[in-house]
């Protein structure tokens, strides 16, 4: 089977963090993968999640397997915090939940589920949108496309040729969106794009996919998810991906949930039971420790308490980041406009740099980001600050 096999190609983003640490040169930097990074550059543990993990060393009574779609208090737990305790489709148990193995498995399960229900349907991602999308999509077996998301010239979202391609979408498919923080781009609707696009999704009758994988990384977990609920509450079914990845920090723990919104309970109860099934023939059943960390710390006061203090001081973190990258650029490039550094959302900066600047700045510079210019602005160091922008200005004028 493995005579001469050729390697398969590298992740493009995970690869890029290879070469980063095969990289011998002292100065390199890491603006590539989308982890949150300290003022260290570490990607810590959350006090909140050490806390909780304590708590569970001391208290948890079993391993045994967890029921497929995961425990049920905690799930109840998530759905609050994603929705809001008071969001009527969630008190009308119009919403189910399964635990996924963070926001890729939460993406696995959905496309899965819609490949069986609908197999005729294409997925509609945004143009560009997180490379998993499209590679989860082919794997599942189900058509895609996409629309136009972001507007180059206005570093925003491409407002009106987007609300024209959704008015487009047949009914019968299904439309992914990022719900915050878009990914790579950074570039969110505003309430008013929002309204228009729920309205369309309304009218028109396709699907809506939120992928919510940075609640609390944009404002914070309320504001984050206004978008989402101005669309959910307009329509009868959706689908919503989440992940514990990024805003409890943890990623290798793989926590996360499928939430389906249904036009009844018992909709939703018999959907979830399809969710179960692609579920035992892919893992058999989620793992414990992660959605016991996070169940733990949204069930009790003092911990949540700690953890939306430290999420907060996360989100500070990035919002810093983008006003100090946006201005030592200014500084170095008064004739260049940076603001929309400031005006993105989330982890993600969409430099806007080309192919030829990308490549520069790795091979002389050994700052490291994802072809398209996508720059993780968590990534920026007081340390290094000064070196990029002196380097993303000397690969502006090497390559204008
Ligand atoms: C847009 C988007 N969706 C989903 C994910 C998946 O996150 P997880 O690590 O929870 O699988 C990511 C992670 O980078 C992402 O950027």
């Amino acid at each position: 089977m493995f005579d001469r096999i050729q390697p398969a190609p590298p992740d493009p983003i995970l690869g890029l963090t290879d070469a980063y640490r095969a990289d011998p040169r002292p100065c390199k930097v890491n603006l590539g993968v989308g982890v949150f990074m300290d003022e260290t550059g570490t990607t810590p543990i959350l006090d909140a999640v050490r806390k909780a993990e304590h708590l569970l060393a001391a208290t948890e009574k079993t391993k045994s397997y967890l029921p497929i779609s995961g425990d049920p208090a905690t799930m109840r737990l998530v759905g609050e915090l994603v929705f809001g305790g008071d969001f009527a489709p969630l008190r009308e148990g119009r919403i189910a939940a399964a635990q996924a193995l963070g926001g890729t498995g939460a993406l696995r399960l959905g496309f899965a589920l819609a490949r069986q229900l609908r197999p005729g349907a294409t997925v509609w991602l945004p143009a560009p949108t997180w490379g998993n999308h499209g590679a989860i999509l082919r794997d599942v077996g189900l058509a895609q496309d996409t629309y136009p998301w972001y507007d180059p010239a206005s570093r925003s979202v491409a407002d009106a040729p987007l609300l024209d391609a959704l008015s487009a979408v047949p009914p019968t498919d299904i439309v992914l969106l990022h719900a915050c923080c878009h990914n790579p781009t950074g570039a969110d609707p505003d309430p008013a794009l929002w309204q228009q696009i729920a309205a369309i999704a309304e009218t028109r009758g396709w699907l809506p996919f939120f992928d919510f994988a940075y609640q609390g990384f944009g404002q914070n977990p309320v504001d984050d998810r206004a978008g989402l609920l101005t669309v959910l509450s307009r329509v009868p079914e959706a689908l919503v991906a989440t992940s514990f990845s990024k805003n409890m920090g943890l990623y290798s723990e793989r926590a996360g949930s499928l939430q389906l919104l249904a036009r009844t309970p018992d909709d939703a109860q018999a959907a979830l039971t399809h969710v179960r099934r692609i579920a035992r023939v892919l893992y058999s059943n989620p793992p414990r420790h992660g959605a016991a960390i996070a169940g733990t710390i949204l069930a009790d006061t003092e911990l949540r308490a700690l953890w939306l203090h430290e999420l907060a001081a996360m989100q500070r973190r990035i919002a810093g980041n983008r006003t100090l990258l946006a201005d030592g650029l200014a500084a170095r490039n008064p004739d260049r406009d940076f603001t929309y550094i400031v005006r993105q959302n989330g982890m993600f900066s969409y430099s806007g740099l080309t192919e030829a600047q990308v490549a520069w700045l790795r091979a002389e510079r050994a700052i490291y980001m994802v072809k398209g210019g996508r720059i993780n602005v968590a990534g920026l160091l007081p340390a290094t600050l000064p070196y990029v922008c002196d380097s993303i200005t000397e690969s502006l004028r090497l390559f204008p």
